[in-house]
This record gives structure tokens, sequence and C-alpha cells, in this order.
């Protein structure tokens, strides 16, 4: 399997911070954002990774990180120079995806406890789809919140009034290689991104898309409180 972790965002919410540093490269416990993401990949057995990054940083980030050898990974770089939406910044990826792979895909902003290792051999037991991470979460209108029905994701409805459930879509996915087509044949969506809850719809419209629910700690850390609560997560769990 191979991974993908987005991290081109500019993370406008963590300003003035940001103004100074990417936000993937923002400290989280004892490393920068980062790293978290690539060692959750290699935990899980997943060492052939591309890093979607912004611009004006990937000098940075080609220095700090190299080659991936450091890191018992190999990476590879890819530039991401419009804000389009986490789907748009996935289809970078197609020419580093085969038809034969699987691919998992972390939001680099995402942090959790679990390893990933147990539910990416889930999704290779599969024959084919997606399967997507679900969290319980107290504020489910913030997120992409599931429809569950018959052990199964029947929709995903993104940032919805009047959530269905008290479960969030993290930001963390795996897909089999008819991800871009998929891409592909979806629309802006008013917020003028490429979404990628329409996306997982198409898999849940065809009845292939599975999930498993997380259940150590999980954060999207876009804000300074989730960033804060993010590291007092990390170093809490003697996990940094
Ligand atoms: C994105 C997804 C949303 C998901 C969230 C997880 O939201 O659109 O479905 O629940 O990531 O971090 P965004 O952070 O782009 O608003």
């Amino acid at each position: 399997m191979k991974g993908v972790i987005l991290a081109g965002g500019t993370g406008t919410r963590l300003q003035p911070l940001t103004l100074v540093v990417n936000k993937h490269l923002l400290p989280v416990g004892r490393k920068p954002m980062i790293l978290h993401a690539i060692e959750k990949m290699h935990e899980a057995g997943i060492d052939d990774i591309l890093l979607v990054i912004g611009k004006q940083s990937a000098g940075i980030y080609a220095d700090f990180l190299g080659n991936g050898e450091q890191w018992g990974v190999r990476l590879t770089y890819k530039i991401q120079d419009r804000a389009g939406g986490i789907a748009e910044a996935l289809l970078l990826a197609e020419s580093f995806i085969r038809p034969e792979d699987r691919l998992t895909v972390i939001l680099g902003d995402n942090l959790f406890e679990e390893s990933l290792e147990p539910f990416a051999r889930s999704f290779l037991s599969m024959t084919d789809g997606a399967r997507v991470l679900l969290k319980q979460v107290n504020d489910p209108r913030r997120y992409g919140v599931p429809v569950l029905q018959d052990g199964r994701i029947a929709r995903i409805e993104e940032k919805p009034e009047n959530p269905l459930s008290d479960y969030c879509v993290t930001g963390i996915y795996f897909y089999d290689s008819t991800v871009f087509e998929k891409i592909r044949s979806i629309a802006p969506s008013p917020r003028g991104e490429l979404e990628i809850t329409d996306v997982n719809n198409l898999y849940a419209a065809e009845g292939k898309l599975s999930y498993d629910v997380l259940n150590g700690w999980w954060i999207d850390a876009g804000t300074i409180d989730s960033l804060n609560e993010a590291g007092n997560r990390v170093l809490g769990g003697g996990k940094s």
C-alpha cells in the first residue's frame, strides 16, 4: 500500500503562527506536525509516501525530511499551488499510484493515538472500494458526518446543521485507485472546492464505503486550541 499525506494547506485559522511557519511544520509535542503523520504511516507498514506540500515552504520540507531515509520511509514530493480542496490536492497523487495500488491518505493536520495497522489490514482484506475512520465527537457539525445503515455508510453529510449521528469522518482515508476517476467526475462545491466528501459519497452510492471507529484520541489541529490540545495529548500519552 502507498501513502499520501496532504500538507498543502496554508492554515489561515492559525495565523499569525502560520505567517512565519507552515502549518504542518508547527511543533506538536516534541516534533513538527508532519513527522507524526509520517510515523503513523511507517508504523502501519506504509513506507512509500507522497507528500503534497505548498510551494512556499517546499525547500524547508526537502531540507528537513530529505528522501525520508532517516524515518525509514521513501518520500516523493508534489507541489500544490492553489487551494482547491482536499480532493483536488489528492488528484496530484494520480501519477504516483498504479492501477493495482491501494492508498492510505492522511490529512497532515490530523493527529491521533491509535496505530493504523489494523485498519489498513481490514481495508486490504476488502476486494475494492474505500474505508474511512470515524470518531465520536461532541460537535459533529464542524465535520463530515456519516449516515450509518446496516453496518455501512449510506452517505456522508458535510458540516450538516442537524447531524444524523454524533460521529465524524476523520481525515484518514483508504482508497482503491478508482478514487482518481471519481475525483474527476465531481464538480466544485459552493465553497469552490472539490470536496473529499463528494468522492466518498460516490463510493457510498456503489455500496463500497466501509468504516472503522477510532477509540483513542483524535484531533484536527486546525485552530490554536486544537493545536495546543494535540501537543498536550502527544506529550501526556508519553509518545512524542
Ligand atoms: C475536512 C473534511 C471533513 C472532515 C475533516 C476532518 O474538513 O471535509 O469531512 O471531517 O476534514 O479533519 P475541513 O477541515 O476541510 O473543513
